[in-house]
């Protein structure tokens, strides 16, 4: 018999860019049934390749442009404003290349995912495929955390990992590793909106409820296995 459909959670999508993930999850929507009901995509870029998409799946679409604001404040202030406007229960980041203010971040507290590719807490920030390739790591990856004040510091719900091949060019590890960032981050969003994963206190993530020690691994097989 099969689990009873999860009635789905609403969401809104921040992107800045290309929108590949992005891409990745309303494909998972059709196709997998990912019970998430897309709200809206906001790009703070409005050139952003992601917001074609967004409109051609029949998704509202926005573009608040932070070159038009003062101040970092204010722009969270109206992009703040503008989600809650759609009453969420989870805010996903989907390459939204913004510093949060920690006013912002703490609003969002526990239902606010980022997706990084690195496995973190390895490779903050950016360039990590280069910065993979000249520490000489064997191993390489991407993680989805609750986002926090500490920037992709917060705590690491889902990693995936793959080998970084002797050749490798920092372009090749990265496609590799996006091509990873497609299986992972609609499968951490639906743990999430199953209400599988959640943040407790002390920034701990528990999964159905029962603190978890290290972040879940997602097997190259689909396959989600505990610690
Ligand atoms: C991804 O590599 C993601 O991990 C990072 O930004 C990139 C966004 O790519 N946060 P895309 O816009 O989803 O294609």
């Amino acid at each position: 018999m099969s689990a009873p459909a999860t009635t789905p959670i609403p969401v809104v999508i921040l992107i800045s860019g290309r929108g590949s993930n992005l891409h990745a999850i309303i494909e998972a929507v059709k196709r997998d049934s990912l019970p998430i009901d897309i709200r809206a995509v906001i790009s703070n870029r409005p050139g952003a390749g992601g917001l074609q998409y967004a409109a051609e799946a029949g998704i509202a679409t926005d573009v608040i442009d932070h070159t038009k604001f003062a101040t970092r404040a204010a722009f969270d202030h109206a992009l703040q404003a503008r989600i809650d406007a759609c009453q969420p229960k989870l805010v996903i980041l989907a390459g939204f290349m913004r510093i949060l203010t920690e006013d912002f971040v703490t609003h969002y507290r526990g239902r606010m995912l980022n997706i990084h590719p690195s496995l973190l807490p390895e490779f903050p920030g950016l360039n990590t495929h280069q910065r993979v390739l000249d520490a000489g790591c064997e191993v390489h990856g991407a993680s989805v955390h609750f986002v926090t004040a500490d920037m992709d510091g917060g705590p690491v719900l889902l990693q995936t990992q793959i080998p970084v091949l002797a050749d490798d060019t920092a372009e090749q590890l990265a496609a590799r590793v996006l091509e990873q960032e497609h299986r992972l981050y609609p499968q951490a969003i639906r743990m999430f909106a199953e209400g599988r994963l959640t943040l407790g206190d002390k920034d701990a993530v528990l999964l159905d409820g029962r603190i978890l020690q290290q972040p879940l691994q997602l097997a190259t097989t689909e396959d989600v296995t505990a610690p």
